[in-house]
């Protein structure tokens, strides 16, 4: 079949056929000019009052579905904004598919409803250019995806949706069960279980693009249900997982986008990316690092600094585009993240502002030495705990990333993090838990930190960032049921734990299984960030909201009391 954009000035005078639906009818002084859209774009068509067809032409509304042919001819005057702008087709036979109700939005690119109208009628809204661009976006990466795999010996398996509940992060989506009346299925956060079992099942290499469902907060950059590119090797290495998935993201930004990417990309520690960026994630297109300047403060009077991490941003010769009023504001920000507050300094030939009166003149001196101030520059800074100092200035170097303008249009920075912790601390249990899920390697010179210094014990886990998001992660796993029951002595679970949450995974293990590792890339981000929105729906055909419903189907909804019945589950008020 071919679409609108398939012509162009070389096929003048092809007879042609097309189909799509009617986006603007005028009559211009007789002649009637049609745009007919379909998934590729716009081609303009014309009648002339002397055509056999020009009656029903007159009929014709927004949306209504047709099918022309005609010969394609030069036009008069070129539309320049899109690609089939200097041609149109001079129809001789039309025919009308089908009516369309008035539509209850305009379905153009730079269309004002409001998002929640659009999602309600998102069969209407998928007609719109700038959505079903980026389904054919997602499209061509999933193609590049399985090409790719396949041409290195992956076999793409498919995993169950109805599954046990498996131990990663978030809540499960529970499915009852009506034959066994009481229990519940869970449909998986990923297909981490499974695809480790491949492994012991002698797949060697597998891949999937697979739905997941994770019942979380939502974000910007979260759904409820998601795909991901799921892989894992046997006989594999971090470096070998690392290297087989940054080729696979430099074709895909290639083949879908002529991007090139320079491999191998660069990795960062984990620490150095926390303390550098205050972020897991760092977004490398603008520089603005986190310094930590605790040292300037060892013997300070000034309170708030005692004995505290105190760490600064600095942003050059800016400093006189900072009223006290954005100033406020960010302070607002920065204590959304927990900062008790944020101080600044400016460099006007000395160090003025908020705090600079407290200083010593050793600790001023010091501070413009090692920060090499200049005038007219700006120093943020918070003091207190290191996590919270690191995450709020991390959250601001973002804001200021983007509110200074320091980010380049069409600018990619993609990285490694590596080395991750393998336990963080949780505050509300008041225990170690794992970073990832229990089945993360620690380093083998970590092993025996598992039990005793949990703090200093690293993982063999990597995440891929593009700029400053998570686009994908994953890590080798254990193998070794000694080391498996290790980390569940440091995870204090119990071997009645052990048992009721992952059995049978564990007896599974024990059955020769090969050393192996994986990751998962978020189908829908790696879209995003391809297709430049910063809206994970625009990417999915049937979105949900924030709030995680579908707005259109009106998902989710009460069902039937007989339905319940079956399930034997009764709904409390
Ligand atoms: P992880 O939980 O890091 O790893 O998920 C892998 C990638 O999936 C994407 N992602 C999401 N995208 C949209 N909405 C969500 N709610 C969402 N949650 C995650 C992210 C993330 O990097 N089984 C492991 C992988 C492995 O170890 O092999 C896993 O699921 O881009």
């Amino acid at each position: 079949m071919k679409l609108s954009v398939d012509y162009n000035i070389n096929n003048v005078g092809d007879v042609v056929t097309l189909n799509g639906w009617v986006a603007k009818v005028r009559n211009l002084g007789g002649v009637i000019f049609i745009d007919l859209r379909d998934r590729s774009g716009i081609m303009q068509l014309v009648i002339k009052p002397e055509s056999s067809v020009y009656d029903l032409a007159n009929t014709l509304h927004n949306e209504y579905v047709i099918s022309i042919k005609g010969k394609i001819v030069k036009r008069e005057s070129v539309n320049k904004n899109i690609p089939t702008g200097e041609i149109e087709v001079e129809v001789s036979d039309l025919k009308l598919l089908n009516k369309s109700l008035e539509i209850p939005f305009a379905l153009t690119d730079d269309t004002t409803a409001l998002e929640d109208t659009r999602l309600k009628y998102r069969y209407l809204d998928l007609r719109r250019s700038a959505l079903n661009k980026n389904l054919v976006l997602r499209h061509k990466i999933m193609m590049v995806t399985r090409n790719y795999f396949d041409s290195l010996g992956f076999i793409e398996v498919e995993t169950p949706m109805l599954c046990k509940s498996t131990p990663e992060g978030a809540r499960d989506y529970l499915v009852p069960s009506r034959i066994s009346k009481g229990k519940f299925y869970a449909l998986p956060q990923s297909p981490q279980i499974f695809k480790q079992l491949l492994m012991v099942g002698g797949i060697i290499r597998y891949f999937q693009i697979t739905k997941c469902f994770r019942d979380e907060d939502l974000r910007a950059d979260r759904q409820p249900e998601f795909t991901q590119i799921d892989m894992e090797m046997s006989f594999t290495s971090e470096d070998e997982v690392m290297d087989v998935t940054e080729k696979l993201i430099a074709k895909i930004f290639k083949e879908v986008k002529g991007i090139d990417i320079k491999l191998p990309l660069i990795k960062m520690k984990w620490d150095e990316a926390m303390s550098i960026y205050g972020s897991d994630k760092p977004d490398l297109r603008f520089d603005l690092p986190i310094k930590d300047i605790t040292n300037i403060f060892s013997n300070t009077n000034i309170e708030f600094m005692k004995g505290v991490e105190v760490n600064a941003i600095v942003v050059n010769d800016k400093a006189s585009d900072f009223s006290r009023k954005e100033i406020d504001k960010l302070t607002e920000f920065v204590k959304t993240y927990k900062a008790s507050g944020l101080a600044f300094l400016k460099m006007d030939t000395e160090l003025t502002g908020s705090i600079a009166k407290l200083f010593s003149d050793e600790e001023k001196n010091t501070l413009i030495k090692e920060l090499d101030l200049k005038d007219n520059d700006i120093v943020f800074i918070v003091s207190g705990k290191k996590n919270i100092v690191k995450s709020s200035l991390g959250a601001l170097r973002i804001k200021l990333g983007h509110d200074l303008n320091l980010i380049q249009d069409g600018d990619y920075k993609l990285l490694w993090v590596v080395d991750f912790p393998s336990f963080e601390w949780s505050e509300e249990e008041g225990r170690f838990m794992a970073m990832h899920h229990p089945f993360t390697a620690p380093k083998d010179e970590d092993i025996d930190k598992l039990i005793n210094d949990k703090e200093h014990c690293y993982s063999k886990a990597y995440d891929i960032v593009i700029n400053g998001y998570e686009a994908g992660g994953g890590s080798i796993r254990i193998h070794d049921e000694k080391v498996q029951e290790k980390m569940f002595e440091a995870l204090e679970l119990t071997e009645e734990q052990i048992k009721n949450k992952f059995g049978f995974f564990v007896d599974a293990l024990k059955y020769g299984t090969p050393p192996h590792g994986g990751l998962a890339i978020g189908l829908d981000r790696l879209t995003m960030i391809l297709a430049g929105t910063d809206n994970i729906r625009d990417v999915i055909a049937f979105p949900k909201t924030a709030s995680a419903s579908d707005l259109m189907s009106d998902a989710p909804s009460v069902v039937d009391s007989a339905q319940l019945k079956e399930l034997g589950i009764k709904v409390s008020e």
